[in-house]
């Protein structure tokens, strides 16, 4: 299949692009490197021996990418251009609400000129209310605090309102955990822009020497060492779940709703321990408040991509704190400009 991947250059996109591309298919690329570099794409070619298209664009030029559809033969869409920190959402929310509702909007308006009907979305956990039992299934409660969450599920809404009027469409919600880790080559990874705001990245930092010690927002959480449990999810099981998803999408109209996560909650302190085995020293830290916003734990119920997809993560904390690891000293200040 040929797929335009929206936002390609980002960490997950990049991804996924190998994972497409090793199965196969033909990723084009869209992206306005507003948080992301294109020297990626150096690396995409070296692990893959493709060179796939990559495109500067912004997700809300409706006619530039109706044009890039049609001009590439795509039969169908990974959207993951957005922005997507909590936090600077709050202070920002209409940077948020023009780039993730607009952004979804424009692309929409682009698959129905240009006659593509198949679309994968980039959800998120956050969409899901909090205070409800773990693990959380797709059926659960909806519900989310920022802007940015408000995003997530506003698009989830309209999507599924449009699949629904018009028959033909398959449109795919996937809800991701906590995505963490890198390529095992240690050649692509993240590189989040300034001081990262996930605990991965910020650890990975902190164990290369940009950052001092890290921050643990509170260890009073009634959970197993009282600090924040999440799903942590390697980015290459990830990016195989898209594959997957891609494969039942196709051909089968409707919506869907996947989680992404691997059942597992992992606290704060398992993290901090599994990466300083990784990287082979004693990480310093500081326990500090809470962070404002934050829940106690929070993982998935991911069987129903399992039996439906065919799809489940087998990597495990130790490969992600090794292969990000890996991608941070090997690439210390991230991608050349
Ligand atoms: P990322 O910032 O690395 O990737 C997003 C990419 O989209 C970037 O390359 C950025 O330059 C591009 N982009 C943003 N707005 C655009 C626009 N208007 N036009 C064209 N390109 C645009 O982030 P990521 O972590 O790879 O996340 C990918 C998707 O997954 C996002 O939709 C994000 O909300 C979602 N998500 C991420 C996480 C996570 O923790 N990383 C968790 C759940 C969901
Ligand atoms: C994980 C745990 C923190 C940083 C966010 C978004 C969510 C999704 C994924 C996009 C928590 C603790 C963190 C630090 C810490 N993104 N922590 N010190 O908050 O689960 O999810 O990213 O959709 O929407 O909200 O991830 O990595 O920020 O935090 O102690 O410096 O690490 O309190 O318990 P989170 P995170």
């Amino acid at each position: 299949m040929r797929i335009l991947v929206t936002g390609g250059a980002g960490y997950i996109a990049s991804h996924t692009a190998v994972s497409l591309l090793d199965r196969g298919h033909q990723p084009v690329l869209l992206d306005n490197f507003c948080n992301s570099k294109p020297a990626v794409l150096d690396r995409i070619e070296a692990l893959t021996r493709q060179r796939p298209t990559l495109l500067k664009m912004d997700v809300r030029d409706t006619d530039a990418v109706a044009r890039a559809l049609r001009e590439h033969d795509c039969q169908a869409v990974i959207h993951f251009a957005a922005l997507k920190a909590v936090g600077e959402s709050v202070e920002k929310p209409l940077a948020y609400y023009e780039n993730n509702i607009q952004g979804t909007l424009s692309l929409l308006a682009a698959m129905r000129s240009s006659g593509v009907k198949t679309l994968v979305f980039s959800s998120s956990a956050t969409v899901y209310s909090a205070d409800q039992p773990m693990p959380l299934r797709e059926d659960g409660l909806l519900g989310t605090s920022s802007p940015y969450g408000r995003t997530k599920l506003m698009v989830e809404n309209i999507l599924a309102d449009v699949a629904a009027a018009d028959k033909t469409l398959s449109f795919t919600s996937l809800r991701y955990f906590n995505p963490v880790g890198a390529h095992p080559s240690g050649t692509m990874g993240e590189d989040p822009r300034g001081i990262p705001n996930n605990l991965m990245p910020f650890v990975a930092q902190v164990a290369v020497g940009r950052l001092p010690r890290l921050r643990v927002f509170g260890n009073d959480y009634p959970t197993v060492d009282g600090t924040g449990m999440r799903d942590y999810i390697h980015v290459c099981d990830l990016a195989e779940g898209h594959v997957s998803a891609l494969n039942h999408a196709h051909g089968r109209a409707g919506w869907h709703v996947f989680n992404l996560g691997t059942g597992q909650g992992t606290s704060v302190m398992q993290v901090l321990q599994a990466f300083s085995l990784a990287c082979g020293r004693e990480l310093p830290y500081e326990v500090v408040p809470r962070r404002s916003g934050d829940v106690a734990a929070c993982w998935a119920d991911p069987h129903h991509a399992e039996s439906t997809l065919g799809w489940r993560a087998s990597r495990t904390l130790e490969m992600m704190c090794a292969d990000a690891w890996r991608w941070q000293s090997a690439n210390p200040m991230g991608y050349p400009d």
